[in-house]
C-alpha cells in the first residue's frame, strides 16, 4: 500500500529540490508544509531509501498510513478541487460561495471524488443526455458519495433516487446533499435494486462489469419505456459482454464513451 511520509526540511531551497526529487522517485502526491514536506510514496520504495535519496537522517522522517480514496485508486494527501467533465467539485470545508456553482463534498470513504475515470465517464454521459433532452428524474444505482445524482439535480433534473448497498456511502451522500441544499430533491435508499419499485426515464449505474451483467434483468425494469441507461465501471475489454447481456434483455446500445481503459455504455430501452 502507498504510505505517507513527512520530511523535516527547514531550508526553502532544499525543500524545493526535495519536492522535485520526490516526484522523480515516484511520489503519488506532494505538498509543502510549514517546516517540511509531506508526500504519498508507492510501496515499491521504502522510507529509508527516500530519506537517503534526499540526504536526510531517519529522525527527519515520519511514516504514517496514507488514505486511499475511490477504493484505493486515488491517492492524495488532502481533498482538493476537482474538475470532472463540466462538474466542479470543491471540498466541503471551503468557505461557502467561494466557488459558485461547484458541488461541495465531504472527504469520506465513499467512492465518488470525481477523480476516477468511471465517474467522469458517467458525468460526461449525463451531461450529454441532459443537453439532448429533459428527464424529470434519475435513478443512480451505486451512488457512493452521491456525485452523479447530485450533479443531475444541480444540472436541472427535478428529482433523483439514489441507492447503495453500503450504509456509509448512503450517509456520505446524505451529507453531501445537505451541504448543497439538495436534500429535498434526493431520495436515498440503503439497499440494492430489490428495494425499488417504479421506473425512471434516465438510470445511471457506475458499478463493475460483473454486477452490471448480473443485474441486467432487474435493472432493465427500472428504466422507463423509451428511457436511457448509462452503465459505467466497465473495463473496455469487457464492454462487448456487458452490451450483450443488456441486448438479451431488450435494450440496445446507442453509443460508448471510453477513457483510460474504461468504457461507459449508453443504452436505449424499447418504446
Ligand atoms: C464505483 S462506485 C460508484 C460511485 C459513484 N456513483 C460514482 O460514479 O463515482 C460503486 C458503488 O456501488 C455500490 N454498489 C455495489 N453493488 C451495488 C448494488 N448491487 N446495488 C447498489 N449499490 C451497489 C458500492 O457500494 C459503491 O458505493
Amino acid at each position: 500500500m502507498p504510505y505517507r511520509i513527512d520530511l523535516r526540511i527547514i531550508d526553502p531551497q532544499e525543500a524545493a529540490d526535495a519536492l522535485d526529487r520526490l516526484v522523480d522517485l515516484g511520489a503519488l502526491d506532494v505538498e509543502s508544509l510549514d517546516g517540511g514536506i509531506a508526500a504519498i510514496m508507492p510501496d515499491g520504495i521504502v522510507a529509508s531509501s527516500v530519506a537517503r535519496a534526499l540526504g536526510l537522517g531517519l529522525d527527519d522522517v515520519r511514516v504514517t498510513p496514507a488514505r486511499g480514496r475511490d477504493n484505493d485508486s486515488v491517492w492524495m494527501l488532502n481533498p482538493r478541487p476537482v474538475q470532472a467533465g463540466r462538474l466542479r467539485i470543491v471540498p466541503a470545508e471551503w468557505p461557502p460561495h467561494t466557488d459558485a456553482g461547484a458541488l461541495r463534498m465531504i472527504d469520506s470513504p465513499a467512492f465518488g471524488t470525481g477523480l476516477h475515470p468511471t465517474t467522469v465517464l458517467c458525468l460526461e454521459a449525463l451531461d450529454d443526455e441532459l443537453t439532448a433532452w429533459n428527464p424529470d428524474s434519475v435513478l443512480d444505482v451505486g451512488t457512493g458519495s452521491g456525485v452523479l445524482a447530485l450533479a443531475a439535480l444541480q444540472w436541472g433534473v427535478t428529482r433523483a433516487v439514489a441507492i447503495d448497498i453500503d450504509a456509509a456511502a448512503v450517509r456520505a451522500a446524505a451529507e453531501n446533499a445537505r451541504l448543497n441544499g439538495l436534500s429535498s430533491r434526493l431520495h436515498l435508499v440503503h439497499g440494492g435494486l430489490e428495494a425499488l419499485s417504479g421506473s425512471w426515464p434516465l438510470v445511471l449505474a457506475n458499478v463493475l462489469a460483473a454486477p452490471l451483467m448480473e443485474m441486467a434483468p432487474t435493472l432493465v425494469w427500472r428504466v422507463g419505456r423509451g428511457g436511457r441507461l448509462v452503465l459505467s465501471g466497465i473495463r473496455s475489454s469487457l464492454a462487448p459482454e456487458v452490451e450483450q447481456a443488456y441486448r438479451h434483455v431488450g435494450v440496445r446500445q446507442v453509443r460508448a464513451l471510453v477513457r483510460d481503459g474504461w468504457t461507459a455504455l449508453i443504452l436505449h430501452a424499447a418504446r
